[in-house]
């Protein structure tokens, strides 16, 4: 693609941000962060744009004519992932190809979502954005295979953001699975032998937002801080409701699953253009806060 075949298909007039995989907890996050901010947003869930339909995906694209498309839908399904290779490569990789070639055709900006399993996870110090990549499961290599064909589509242009350890209000997810066993048990045994990144999905997707509203292209990596381990953020939901369950350490050995899991998920950020994240604690309080609708 030539630069100029991109800035001609850019209508300054845009200003929507079409969100894809809106029915999931970033998609969702990144909605309801765009109406706080006052930019106008579309998110879609897979029922009204399933992205392994291509002709579809263009189709919309075609007709919405969005500023920027934020990339959240994903197979998420790490241990289903490796009994269903296909069709995890199906949506993460064909999926965010046809994302990508609709984002070529409109010179709508593309912000696509990756993650830290793209990385082997053996580096004591973590991950930084140009390390050399090394998946050890197969959902790892479907979303590698996703940055590379958005790569493929539109070179540096495209923001490839990966994050990590996912959290919201909306369930399933890790603080919430905890919330909930803690209250009904005394004890927990959490995995402390996995480092990373436990990221609030409010702090990414402002993030991402901002990605979007002023075009910033390359491989970032968008992850609250500071590092912990799984036992630490579990301990930490459990000391923000003002339970007395106990939690205890345990190693990754005690729960094996279909899928690997790397031992550090940590991931560096250095380049200066990537926007402020925040702490992954005041995500926790945020998460666990009893909703209130404001009218
Ligand atoms: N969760 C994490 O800890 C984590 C960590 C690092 C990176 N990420 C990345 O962050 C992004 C958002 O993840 P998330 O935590 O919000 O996951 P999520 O809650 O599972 O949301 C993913 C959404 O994508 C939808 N989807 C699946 N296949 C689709 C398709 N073919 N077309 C359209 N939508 C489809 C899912 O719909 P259904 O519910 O109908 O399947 C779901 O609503 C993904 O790119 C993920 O790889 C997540």
């Amino acid at each position: 693609m030539s630069d100029s075949a991109h800035a001609s298909a850019v209508d300054p007039d845009r200003s929507t941000i079409l969100v894809t995989g809106a029915g999931g907890q970033l998609g969702a996050a990144v909605v309801e962060a765009a109406a706080r901010r006052g930019i106008d947003a579309v998110g879609l869930g897979r029922a009204e744009l399933d992205v392994t339909d291509a002709a579809r995906v263009l189709e919309l694209v075609e007709g919405m004519r969005p500023a920027a498309v934020v990339h959240c839908a994903a197979w998420t399904d790490v241990d289903g992932a490796e009994a269903d290779r296909e069709g995890a490569f199906r949506v993460n990789e064909a999926g965010s190809r046809a994302v990508a070639q609709a984002c070529r055709a409109t010179g709508a900006h593309l912000v696509a979502v990756s993650t830290d399993y793209v990385f082997p996870g053996t580096a004591p110090e973590g991950y930084a954005e140009g390390d050399a990549t090394g998946p050890i499961n197969v959902y790892g290599e479907s979303k590698l295979a996703g940055e590379a064909a958005i790569r493929d589509e539109l070179g540096d242009a495209a923001c490839i953001a990966r994050t990590a350890w996912l959290f919201s209000a909306q369930a399933p997810n890790f603080v919430q699975t905890i919330a909930r066993a803690a209250r009904d048990r005394d004890a927990l045994d959490v995995v402390d032998d996995q480092r990373g990144n436990p990221t609030w999905c409010g702090h990414l997707a402002d993030a991402l937002l901002t990605c979007a509203v002023d075009r910033i292209g390359g491989t970032h990596h968008l992850v609250d801080g500071p590092e912990a381990t799984w036992r630490d953020l579990a301990a930490a939901v459990v000391e923000e409701l003002g339970l007395e369950c106990e939690v205890r350490p345990t190693t990754s050995d005690a729960y094996p699953r279909p899928a690997k899991r790397a031992a550090v998920s940590v991931l560096r950020v250095t380049d200066p253009r990537t926007p402020a994240m925040g702490e992954w604690r005041d995500g926790v309080r945020a998460s666990l806060a009893p909703r209130v609708d404001v009218g």
